[in-house]
């Protein structure tokens, strides 16, 4: 009965033991050992419940009892500490941690469109301001197409003015240009009247230099109906550079020569890189050439299924990369399918 009675005092003391103990610990790794050695499974106050039963059954209550309320003040007393730790480590944190709000921040890259694709877009918006729809046409064509129904039968002289990339596959080729376009547009319009944008990416297998390269983009412009004259392209393209460039551009058409086309001209606009002077982008000319164009050949007007004897019209082929060259002041087309960063962030 006695040592009974004094199970009750080794309680008292294991929880003063317990409190005493938690007091100084301060940290998660001291929170872990004071667990297990105050309230794990070979703790004073768990081993008193397993040794309950040999307890006298009328103290064995009041021992029961007291073990439980030491057992719930220890861990309410662990909870506390637990949350006091915490809010010291979390004080200490922002005490050593500090943010610099006036720092400058880190900025973040942005992509933007490349200058040929701007040129292009703004090239294409202008056009269909004008009443100009865009159609699209493939890039891979036939000998047929890209040549034959243009007018220039397989061995015409004429043939060396675009240098071609041949695939593996016999009489298909990648466009030299995107006058092909054309026929596609032509045969699936025809017979209404047409006004279209054909912009795409054209190939040519030749020497590249300041103003030319083997891939660049052209815009094609076609219009097909009843008394369409020369006066009507010149027009067009005039309005073209006056909203390209500015009022007081000066633009001029040269006669030239293109199998598809009767009469031919070249668009030529004064070198802005060099003011007219001479450079080797304007080939010491003081004019660069933007685009060829004329009244479309009556045996064009008939492969896209029109009668040229009612129907006329006009195209022309723009060089999009020329055109930023001069309105970018670029000296070398190079620079546009180099990636260099420092040349294309530029715009
Ligand atoms: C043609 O490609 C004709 N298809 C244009 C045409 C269309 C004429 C409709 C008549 C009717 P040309 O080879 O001149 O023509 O090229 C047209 C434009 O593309 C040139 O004025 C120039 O601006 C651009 N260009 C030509 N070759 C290159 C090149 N190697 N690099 C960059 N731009 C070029």
């Amino acid at each position: 009965m006695a040592e009974d009675v004094n199970i009750l005092e080794v309680l008292d003391e294991v929880q003063q033991n317990g409190l005493a103990a938690l007091a100084t610990v301060s940290d998660e790794a001291g929170l872990q050992a004071w667990r297990t050695a105050h309230l794990g499974r070979s703790a004073p106050v768990m081993l008193a419940f397993t040794r309950l039963g040999q307890i006298s059954k009328e103290l064995r209550p009041a021992v029961g009892q007291k073990a439980n309320q030491v057992k719930l003040t220890l861990e309410a007393a662990l909870e506390e500490r637990a949350e006091m730790v915490k809010t010291a480590s979390l004080r200490q944190k922002l005490d050593t941690e500090r943010l610099d709000v006036t720092l400058p921040g880190r900025r973040t890259a942005l992509g933007r469109l490349h200058p040929a694709a701007q040129a292009l877009s703004e090239i294409i918006h202008i056009f269909e301001e004008m009443g100009f729809q865009e159609y699209r046409s493939p890039e891979v064509e036939t000998d047929e197409l890209n040549f034959e129904l243009l007018n220039i039968p397989a061995h015409h002289p004429a043939r060396d003015m675009w240098d071609t990339f041949h695939t593996t596959q016999p009489g298909t080729i990648l466009r030299t240009h995107t006058s092909p376009g054309q026929i596609h547009a032509m045969r699936e319009l025809c017979p209404k009247p047409i006004r279209v944008i054909l912009p795409g990416m054209v190939y040519r297998y030749e020497q590249t230099n300041a103003s030319h390269e083997i891939q660049f983009n052209q815009v094609e412009l076609l219009a097909v109906g009843k008394n369409i004259t020369m006066g009507d392209l010149k027009g067009t393209i005039q309005g073209f550079a006056r909203r390209m460039f500015g009022e007081t551009v000066r633009v001029r058409m040269r006669p030239s020569y293109f199998p598809f086309t009767e009469p031919s001209a070249d668009v030529v606009m004064e070198c802005f890189v060099c003011g007219s002077k001479g450079c080797q982008v304007c080939k010491y000319s003081g004019w660069l050439e933007i685009a060829g164009c004329g009244m479309l050949h009556p045996v064009v007007l008939q492969n896209g299924g029109y009668d040229p004897a009612v129907y006329s019209g006009f195209a022309a082929g723009l060089g999009p990369e020329r055109i930023a060259l001069l309105k970018y002041q670029i000296d070398d087309i190079r620079y546009f399918w180099q990636n260099d960063i420092r040349f294309l962030e530029q715009f």
